[in-house]
């Protein structure tokens, strides 16, 4: 098994402060892990965090967001650019959040990843189904067409991101989708990626919605998991150091 991808998603959390105490600790205790992480974090944080991030290669640097346009008049935006002058190695794209409250639909996803691989940025693109898509037998459906605009719009570069699965239900609430449940979207994404670029088993397939350090490990252990993407659990040290642990052990394992 490759070596697992662990997100946190700060979302709109932190302070200097706390951000300061929050990555100097993670830095601390993953010494030796065998994982690949990043942290992202709301823009107004990125130049800090590029400091904070500064001579060391176990944590990147991400964003929550970007803009689905290169530049211009566009109030409030950030473009790609702009996230890449600040060392942002990854960027979240169509989060359910974003979906929910700011009217963000597929093709402004598609676009926004777009964006995000000609600067060099590795998107990581949210999929999910709602309760409702859940309970009436949609999720396949559903995570397929998120992630069908996606391909359609980014073609050969799709092998470049990143896909999160997150069951909206699952985000926040406690509920987490079983592992075998999450096996088999994560499956059913990667043969969508398979029929679109041979280079399909490159794309890391990350789970998100309530995992933390007691499913972690069931989660990751599931062939098509290849990380996790993680809200709540990612702004305490000791919580995101044991996700982090767990994804080291199945790396070693394999
Ligand atoms: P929680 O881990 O808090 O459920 O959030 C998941 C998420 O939305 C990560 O992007």
């Amino acid at each position: 098994m490759k070596q697992k991808l662990i997100v946190g998603n700060w979302k709109m959390n932190g302070s200097l402060a706390a951000n300061q105490a929050l990555v100097q600790g993670v830095l601390a205790g993953m010494q030796g892990l065998n994982v690949r992480a990043a942290v992202c974090a709301p823009a107004a944080y990125l130049a800090s965090l590029q400091v904070l991030l500064q001579g060391q290669t176990a944590l990147s640097s991400g964003a929550q967001d970007l803009s689905m346009h290169e530049s211009g008049a566009f109030t409030g935006e950030i473009a790609a650019a702009m996230l890449r002058e600040f060392a942002t190695r990854y960027v979240i794209v169509g989060h359910s959040e974003r979906r929910q409250y700011h009217g963000e639909q597929d093709a402004h996803v598609a676009l926004k990843a777009q964006q995000a691989l000609s600067a060099g940025i590795t998107p990581i693109v949210c999929v999910g189904e709602t309760l409702a898509e859940r309970q009436a037998g949609r999720t396949e459906e559903v995570v397929k067409r998120q992630l069908a605009a996606v391909i359609h719009t980014n073609g050969h570069c799709i092998s470049e991101i990143v896909v999160a699965y997150e069951p909206v239900w699952a985000i926040g609430t406690g509920l987490t989708a079983s592992p075998q449940e999450a096996q088999q979207v994560h499956q059913v994404l990667r043969q969508q990626l398979k029929a679109a670029t041979p280079q399909a088993d490159r794309v890391a397939i990350v789970y998100g919605g309530s995992m933390n350090a007691a499913n972690a490990l069931s989660l990751l252990q599931q062939p098509d998991i290849d990380g996790g993407l993680i809200g709540g659990a990612s702004l305490k040290v000791s919580d995101f150091l044991a996700i982090m642990a767990a994804a080291s052990q199945c790396a070693q394992a394999s």
